[in-house]
């Protein structure tokens, strides 16, 4: 009898009580932008272009929530790794609904072409540590959704149109040109792959791995955590990420003397982009 009463009462709950926000992601009524990166390295730019911020606390992270280009952003630090980035992907979601998510930071490069300061637009992010590790290697496989428990595939791809407004931004700005020993050279910026994994990458054997088989051009701790949980949630994303080393001998000491230069570069991209996104017409933002 008890159970027939509590099917019942769920049969009811699901018919007449409103699904919960985090089940729909539709994006709030004003565009939201939620911008975030591992450390604060990575954020001084962007919070240093917020105007108005407001610091908001839930469970102990802080957002910082204001106006960047004329929209509503929130910027908030999620802590390094993919289980950090997952969470805090999840909280921004379920507590403030965003438009869509960015995470703007910095990467080790993996392309031979590629130097600190150049930048990589995501086109695709895989976790390049989610497998099976064999006597013949590691095998990377898509992760299984806990929702539908339908495999993922590798690769995530961001949002078709956030990625052309990404394109768009960076051919407007223009970053700072970078004094080397050879002498002066200009950031470029490629569509590239991204690969994410728990671990700091300083080693030549792992980086030629990653460029074999998964063929990355930029590795990092974060993004396609932050991907598969937007996926989940269906918010669009993007990453972005500037070189800050070679992921190989020289990695933690490049980190050192690059890291700011890389994540001044991002941020640049990350706020034409938020700029482009303020700027559009409100029937392209619905998707008309
Ligand atoms: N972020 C910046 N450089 C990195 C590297 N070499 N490996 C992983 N994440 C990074």
């Amino acid at each position: 009898m008890r159970r027939t009463v509590h099917l019942v009462l769920l049969a009811f709950a699901t018919v007449f009580l409103p699904p919960h926000p985090a089940e729909t992601a539709e994006p709030t009524s004003a565009p939201l932008t939620c911008i975030f990166g591992a450390f604060d390295d990575e954020l001084t730019p962007l919070y240093q272009a917020i105007t108005g911020p407001k610091e908001e606390v839930l469970h102990g992270i802080h957002f910082a929530v204001g106006k960047l280009k004329g929209r509503n952003v929130i910027v908030c630090r999620s802590g390094i790794g993919k289980v950090n980035a997952a969470m805090v992907t999840a909280l921004l979601v379920q507590h403030y609904r965003p438009s869509e998510l960015i995470f703007c930071g910095i990467a080790g490069g993996i392309n031979p072409d590629l130097h600190p300061g150049d930048i990589v637009i995501a086109a695709k992010t895989a976790q390049h540590d989610f497998g099976n590790l064999t006597a013949e290697g590691m095998e990377v496989r898509g992760t299984k959704s806990p929702m539908t428990w339908l495999r993922n595939p590798v690769f995530l791809e961001p949002d078709a149109r956030l990625l052309a407004v990404a394109e768009a931004a960076g051919n407007r700005i223009k970053l700072a040109d970078i004094e080397t020993a050879k002498g002066k050279r200009h950031p470029r910026i490629i569509k590239g792959v991204v690969a994410t994994g728990d671990i700091f990458v300083a080693s030549p054997a792992k980086k030629a791995e990653l460029r074999k088989a998964l063929g990355a051009d930029a590795v990092e701790m974060e993004g396609a955590a932050m991907a598969q949980v937007c996926r989940d949630l269906r918010v669009p994303w993007l990453v972005i990420r500037s070189i800050s080393d070679s992921a190989d001998h020289n990695a933690l000491q490049d980190f050192d003397s690059f890291t700011a230069l890389a994540a001044q570069n991002a941020a640049q991209l990350t706020i034409e982009i938020v700029a482009q996104l303020a700027a559009r017409p409100a029937a392209e933002r619905a998707g008309k």
